[in-house]
């Protein structure tokens, strides 16, 4: 720990000189579990997103080594790297955006719910750091089961007083990602213009894509909506089974972390337009209290201090 504080100076007083020039708000990203799978990638990425200007590295272990790598990437973001509980709460403060994917991943035969019992109990641990030591800041929930951590930390932030729904997002942006990628190949469309939603939730049957939805519209049907359905639904266990053993999505999820991370601070840096599917608070479907759903970013006025990003679930038939 003390050699990645040494790290973090260094790095700090090559970004003050870059910064002097630069211009937009000041964005401090914080990624726990940085030191793992996703963590790792998704730590890159945020280096190299310029709208990152402070990148903070939490993990149990080997957060010193990821920062200081990470640090040297020619890219203003000031990197620092926080390693064990006692640093929690100075890798969390100031924080902007918390991007979780902390937690143990599949291993082939398993379901997502089989990662329940040890990833609920570090995301409560998280999201009790988060309530005290970054209360504002906007969560992009990864760890797995996505469809209960999501309503595990909205209960934590409920009992410290710190719940703001509009700022709790499970990331189910790899599903889009997913949908995207394998409708663009079926139906012979570059895949940089295309664009399929995806709501419900991030386990099995409750991801659904919406071809009927996608841009450009192609007409889906018959075999061909179910394979592709398929497929989208079970794009994570057949990352799973291809590790074989070795864990379940880390690059693309990395990939997919990134582009909602991104969506977040542009919201937050009051760009318009920006819309991503997200599980969330919802009252789209009256028995589900968290539904993923289109969601637009938007800046809102709460007690005089102007915050922003949220969700106003845009109904999507
Ligand atoms: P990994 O094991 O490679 O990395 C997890 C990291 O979390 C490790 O470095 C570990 O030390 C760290 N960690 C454990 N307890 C911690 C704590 N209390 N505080 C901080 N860090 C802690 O796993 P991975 O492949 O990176 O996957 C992480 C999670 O993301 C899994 O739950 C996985 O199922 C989930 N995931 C979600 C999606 C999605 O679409 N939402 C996609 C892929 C993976
Ligand atoms: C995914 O969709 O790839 C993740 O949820 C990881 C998993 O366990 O499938």
């Amino acid at each position: 720990v003390r050699s990645l504080r040494l790290v973090g100076q260094h790095v700090h007083k090559q970004h003050s000189r870059e910064m002097s020039s630069s211009v937009g708000p000041q964005r401090k990203v914080t990624i726990l579990g940085a030191a793992g799978g996703i963590g790792q990638p998704l730590g890159l990425l945020m280096k190299l997103n310029p709208l990152v200007t402070h990148l903070s590295l939490y993990d149990i272990a080997g957060t010193p080594g990821v920062a200081a790598d990470i640090s040297h990437c020619n890219t203003p973001a000031e990197v620092s790297g926080f390693a064990g509980d006692e640093d929690l709460g100075k890798a969390l403060e100031g924080s902007d955006v918390v991007i979780i994917p902390a937690g143990v991943p599949r291993k082939p035969g398993m379901t997502r719910d089989d990662l329940f019992k040890i990833n609920a109990g570090i995301v409560k641990t998280l999201c009790t750091a988060i309530s005290q030591h970054c209360p504002e800041a906007i969560v992009n929930m990864i760890s797995n089961p996505v469809n209960s951590t999501v309503p595990i930390a909205a209960e934590v932030f409920k009992k410290a007083g710190t719940y703001d729904p509009r700022k709790l997002f499970g990331v189910t942006t790899l599903d889009v990602v997913r949908a995207r990628t394998f409708y663009a190949a079926k139906k012979g469309l570059n895949v940089r213009d295309v664009d399929v939603p995806v709501v419900g939730g991030h386990a099995g049957i409750t991801i659904l894509p919406l071809f009927s939805q996608a841009t450009p519209y192609k007409p889906v049907e018959g075999d061909e909506l179910e394979a592709l359905t398929k497929r989208t639904q079970d794009g994570g266990t057949e990352v799973v089974q291809a590790k074989a053993g070795k864990g379940s999505a880390t690059l693309s999820m990395a990939y997919a972390g990134a582009v909602f991370a991104e969506a977040c601070l542009k919201g937050l840096n009051g760009e318009k337009g920006i819309v991503e599917c997200t599980y969330v608070q919802s009252s789209v479907i009256p028995e589900l209290p968290f539904f993923a759903s289109k969601i637009r970013a938007y800046k809102f006025l709460d007690g005089g201090a102007e915050h922003n990003i949220h969700v106003g679930p845009k109904v999507i038939s």
